[in-house]
């Protein structure tokens, strides 16, 4: 599936000589169908470990490798200066002790010397290299011009060791890529915080009352918020999925602990984008031990339950008094009336948009990828948009809200 940020992006793959670079054939792969271009250079040493022809394989354009061998005038130029990115991905300790002294002996090192755009490096090395003083020495040098560093993951390397050195999975290294390329987008400097998921309210130790919220809109509108550069809090209750790379995750369980971690995320935020399904009651109390049947003869059970707080609302209140979040998006889950029911909310819950489903569809909301939202603004514009992904929905949502901070900047 295409990615907006990075479709029709420019890449370069620098791939250097490391075991570690067949992991850069998923991500040479991953990168193309999310749609970028992807052109890939092979230093010598990476082409004893895999071959130009799988590469080209996957990203369909022309893979490079020795500098004699372009066809075309200065072609280093080309590929340095046409890049949005220059990933390297395995970079060995020579890869990078070469950038940290401008070395330019292969097409890779003329490259990243001729490169205008952003440097993100990969390192992948065994038996100590990462942490040698000359290793972290040149790292030192080059992140101070600005070259960005991921990883390496600690774990067991091809040598049996065990230590920092491995290369990052090719979907975390495509979420580090995200970061860089949306870094200057149109949410560059804001502060947003996203709410994910169910909670679960227990009722003894092994038992809770919960709805089926996959998390899944919440999670699509924290990558999209990231891609458009923000720095996001995600504050999400128990989902299975993982987190997108760069978010700063706050797992809560119950309401209540949604409720506090939002108020002291929100402090200072510019937007809040409340996705998450919050019970609205808990047990009164939660058993202490596991509930038993009592006899053969019991007809049943009877749970009371107390009102949990409304999140928004004391949002809203915190808003009155502090000025902050500067925009409060909310989301109603409906299954008749959606329209009326949603008025309400917004009304009563002091929302700058209320992003409205129909849940009782079967292509909509809860744990399904798709939605069908109708959106409805504080001077009652309404909006139908048709089914979608959820993440078309979440990076048309980050828009409106990069749209409505930017009015209250005007
Ligand atoms: O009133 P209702 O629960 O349908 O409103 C849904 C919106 O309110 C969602 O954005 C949800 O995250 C939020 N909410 C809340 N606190 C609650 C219940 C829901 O902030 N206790």
């Amino acid at each position: 599936m295409t990615i907006k940020l990075l479709e029709d992006k420019q890449i370069v793959l620098g791939v250097t000589g490391s075991i570690a670079s067949y992991k850069a054939v998923d991500l040479a792969s991953r990168l193309t169908q999310a749609g970028a271009a992807v052109e890939v250079i092979l230093t010598e040493a990476a082409g004893q470990f895999v071959s130009p022809v799988t590469f080209r394989s996957v990203t369909g354009r022309p893979v490079h490798g020795d500098m004699w061998d372009l066809d075309e005038h200065i072609g280093h130029v080309r590929l340095g200066e046409a890049a949005d990115l220059l990933v390297i991905a395995p970079a060995t300790a020579h890869t990078i002790a070469k950038m940290a002294h401008g070395l330019a002996d292969n097409l890779l090192m003329v490259t990243v010397l001729a490169a205008r755009r952003p440097v993100l490096v990969a390192p992948a090395m065994d038996g100590g290299m990462y942490e040698h003083q000359a290793t972290q020495a040149n790292i030192a040098l080059l992140k101070s011009r600005d070259v960005t560093f991921v990883g390496p993951a600690v774990g067991r390397m091809a040598s049996g060791l065990v230590g920092p050195g491995r290369l990052l999975e090719p979907p975390e290294l495509v979420g580090h890529i995200r970061l860089v390329l949306g870094r200057d987008g149109s949410l560059a400097g804001r502060k947003v915080v996203v709410t994910a998921g169910p909670t679960r309210e227990p009722l003894d130790p092994v038992r809770f009352l919960s709805n089926r919220s996959s998390g899944r809109q919440g999670l699509a509108l924290a990558q999209a918020a990231l891609d458009a550069g923000a720095s996001v809090t995600l504050i999400a209750g128990p989902i299975e999925a993982e987190v997108p790379v760069g978010v700063e995750l706050v797992p809560v369980t119950t309401a209540v602990e949604m409720h506090d971690a939002v108020i002291s995320a929100t402090t200072g935020s510019d937007a809040l984008l409340m996705s998450a399904a919050v019970s609205d009651f808990r047990p009164t109390s939660a058993a202490e031990h596991k509930i038993k049947k009592k006899s053969d003869a019991d007809e049943g059970l009877t749970i009371h339950l107390d009102r949990n707080p409304d999140i928004l609302e004391a949002v809203n209140k915190l808003k009155s008094r502090t000025g902050f979040p500067k925009i409060t998006i909310g989301f109603a889950a409906e299954t008749q009336n959606a329209l009326e029911h949603g008025r309400g909310k917004l009304q009563r819950k002091g929302l700058d948009l209320i992003v409205i489903n129909d849940v009782s569809a079967a292509d909509a909301g809860f744990a399904v990828e798709t939605n069908r939202v109708t959106i409805l603004g504080a001077a009652d514009q309404v909006d139908n948009w048709p089914l979608l992904d959820k993440s078309t929905v979440a990076e048309r949502l980050i828009g409106l809200a990069a749209q409505l901070l930017a009015d209250q900047r005007d």
